[in-house]
């Protein structure tokens, strides 16, 4: 039973498979929170105020309730709290932004409440929910936080309902979905940042009292601020201490906060996750609700793996789409072969290149429609272009099939370039405030998605061009941020709200494309992986990593996305024709890309047989692992961004029978250091028998650590198969 209430005591317990949660109403009004960590028999949690003096208080409660000291459930602005607030609502009447929500009641419910029109996680038989319904007297606004519990992935989400049920106009001034209190500091940050072609660099820093912030205010959750993050002490390791992991499932503007407060008995944390208030507005008139998206969090005491595992464990479960593809197709991508200059003759050649190497899937990437022959125009014009498929689209895809491979076809809905038809059509349509030039970002403008004319007119075209056409797969790209962000479809009172909006008609277009095509599949790609998050999962099964594929880089940003996110959503490409000629080099590559779903992305038509052959080679190696990688409990050994760039790591399956161990070096090594790997999860009294090296090792020995020598020669790696006897 993971959700347990007690309405005599109004304490209320949620409970994951190794996590409790457990909170309180003060007073029979205020949610105070006062436990979240591993499960206890205990019954006592101690919560008292952490400052003496010098603070606000309740007349009718006296100084044993300061607001600001105590650890909170859902702390709102105004009365007493002066931590960063989770909400903040602005009265049309009055124009003040105090308010005061108070327990009304409590229930619990199987399953979920579904958010209308958001991705949110899906619930499964042994989820639950918790409602806890919350009102501000003045207003009349009704506020239901929600917090779902998922126990086998020991994650908890928090959404909310806001409704107006009074005469005023409220307007949401800062909206997030998920507060945590911890009655302590001595945590660090770890947190995700980066850049184009450098996405999701690990960083790890010490919180220092006062606020730091982890965020996007460019309409994406973007390349330069991933929104998962973790809280974990200041001792934690991969296998040891506390850990706390955030989440947000959103694709667009958000904000992490990480409040530490000194007072004068104790210190606080305070973590908040939602949309934020900078890029974010919503106008609430009488009898409107309001649905937040969802945020997760997941605790561990076992270290920062296991709180990696657990995100894992969750989206695989609950997040990414289940079917049609459990295993994915190893794909032959045209973007890094051909890059714009694409024909049906030479992508049907590339198809029956893809088939004789065993790979499963040709991807025509960008340059199929309208006047697209470069990245200047075509944008919007979503009809085939007819000088380079003079028959259309439909039996071109055909023979492409009848090549014995799959079909994939990439997109970017989103955008419109100025040199298109839909633009000349349509200049209203774009993202761009009255009075301000639009700005130019890779010659093109952001469609206003929050105006359902324009989600329309998209489905409209891609249900035409895309009649009868056998699409097993979409790239969806997204290749650039959001300024001058306006809707032309919005009253100016809602302008603050344009750019979620803008999401919500993005969402719309994602499940209107996955119903139209039930089984295909589509790989989200945003620049690489500007949109590596939990809203674009939902309806994504797996996700470009990074339009970095040189595989010195590609570790980093491989490792960092391993946090957050299951390696069964990192799609990994063999790229780059010049170096592929270099056996050393292909072979590296192809291991650098082991660490999730792979493909090729190079000219094959222009490389030598023996290429080929290994090219064919490696699909077979890869399939021989393809459970593990995708399915396999994931363990970081080795971090590239502090272990002088090496990167291992290892995936082993439920019962601890296969490992498949992998040490990756980019650069060659003089002094030929050494490095003791420990498998933690092999089973101490079992023999392993190391199915690519040959030798026989007792898990005791597996345990206490594989010595790997670093070489001398650069692009080195070395990979181990331990299999039980
Ligand atoms: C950016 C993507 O990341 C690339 O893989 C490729 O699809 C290009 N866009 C196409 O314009």
């Amino acid at each position: 039973m993971p959700i347990t209430l007690d309405k005599k005591n109004l304490r209320f317990t949620l409970k994951t498979d190794n996590t409790m949660y457990v909170m309180e109403m003060l007073y029979g009004k205020f949610p105070v929170h006062l436990y979240y960590g591993k499960k206890t028999i205990k019954k006592d949690f101690p919560n008292s105020n952490a400052g003496v003096a010098f603070q606000a208080y309740y007349e009718e409660h006296g100084e044993e309730f300061y607001p600001d000291s105590r650890t909170m459930e859902y702390p709102f602005y105004g009365s007493g709290d002066f931590r960063a607030a989770a909400l903040k609502l602005r009265n049309g009447n009055t124009g003040g932004d105090t308010t005061l929500f108070t327990y009304k009641k409590a229930r619990k419910l199987k399953g979920r409440v579904d958010i209308p029109g958001v991705p949110c996680a899906d619930a499964d038989e042994n989820t639950e929910t918790l409602e806890l319904t919350l009102v501000d007297e003045f207003t009349k606004c009704e506020l239901r936080l929600y917090y779902t519990v998922f126990p086998e992935s020991d994650v908890i989400s928090r959404y909310f309902v806001l409704e107006n049920k009074g005469k005023t106009e409220l307007s949401i001034e800062k909206c997030m979905s998920l507060c945590l209190d911890i009655q302590r500091s001595g945590f660090d940050v770890i947190s995700f940042y980066g850049s184009h072609c450098h996405e999701r660099k690990y960083q790890r820093t010490p919180t220092a009292h006062g606020l730091q912030s982890i965020y996007s205010r460019r309409g994406a959750s973007s390349h330069q601020l991933n929104p998962f993050m973790m809280l974990v002490d200041s001792k934690a390791t991969e296998e040891k201490g506390e850990a706390y992991g955030f989440n947000f499932c959103h694709s667009g503007n958000f904000l992490n906060e990480v409040e530490v407060s000194a007072y004068a008995l104790k210190e606080r944390t305070r973590v908040l996750v939602g949309l934020g208030q900078e890029c974010f507005k919503w106008l609430l008139k009488p009898g409107e609700k309001f649905e937040s998206p969802e945020a997760i969090v997941s605790y561990s005491d076992k270290g920062i793996g296991q709180v990696s595992r657990n995100m894992h464990k969750f989206i695989r479960n609950h997040i990414v789409p289940k079917e049609p593809y459990a295993n994915r197709p190893v794909v032959l991508n045209s973007w890094e072969a051909f890059y714009f200059d694409i024909d049906a003759k030479l992508m049907v050649d590339f198809a029956k290149e893809a088939a004789k190497y065993n790979m499963d899937m040709l991807v025509m990437d960008d340059g199929w429609f309208g006047a697209r022959v470069n990245d200047r125009a075509g944008l919007g014009d979503w009809f085939e272009n007819k000088d380079r498929f003079p028959e259309g689209l439909k039996p071109f895809a055909e023979e492409v099939k009848a090549q014995g491979v799959k079909f994939g076809i990439w997109i970017e809905p989103e955008m419109v370039n100025p040199d298109s038809d839909l633009f000349r059509a349509h200049p209203e349509w774009i993202q761009k405030t009255p009075g301000y030039d639009p700005l130019l970002w890779r010659t093109q403008y952001v469609l206003d998605m929050a105006n359902p004319e324009v989600v329309q007119y998209l489905k409209d075209s891609f249900s035409k061009t895309f009649k009868d056409v056998p699409i097993d797969y979409f790239k969806w790209d997204m290749n650039r941020h959001l300024t001058t962000v306006y809707s032309n479809a919005l009253p100016p009172e809602r302008q603050g709200e344009a750019s979620y909006r803008h999401m919500l008609g993005v969402y719309e277009l994602f499940r209107w494309l996955r119903e139209l095509y039930p089984n295909a599949m589509i790989e989200n790609c945003s620049g690489g992986g500007g949109r590596y998050d939990l809203g674009m999962m939902k309806y994504s099964t797996q996700i470009w990593t990074s339009d970095r594929t040189d595989p010195k880089w590609r570790t980093i940003i491989q490792h960092g996305s391993t946090f957050g996110y299951p390696t069964s959503t990192m799609s990994c490409h063999v790229a780059h024709v010049q170096d592929c000629r270099n056996p050393r080099f292909l072979d590296y590559r192809f291991r650098v890309a082991m660490n999730g779903p792979i493909g090729y992305e190079l000219n094959v038509l222009d490389l030598e047989d023996s290429i080929k052959q290994t090219m064919k080679k490696q699909v077979g190696e890869y399939r021989q692992y393809e459970d593990l990688i995708l399915r396999g409990d994931f363990y970081r050994l080795l971090n590239p961004v502090t272990d002088d760039m090496r990167y291992a790591y290892y995936f082993v399956n439920d019962d601890n029978s296969q490992i498949l161990m992998t040490y990756l070096q980019n650069e060659g090594d003089p002094k030929q250091e050494k490095y003791k790997l420990k498998v933690s999860r092999a089973d101490r009294n079992a023999t392993y028998v190391d199915k690519i090296n040959g030798g026989t090792y007792t898990g005791a020995e597996l345990r206490a650590g594989i010595i790997v020598e670093s070489d001398t020669e650069q692009q080195y790696s070395k990979m181990f198969w331990f299999c039980k006897e």
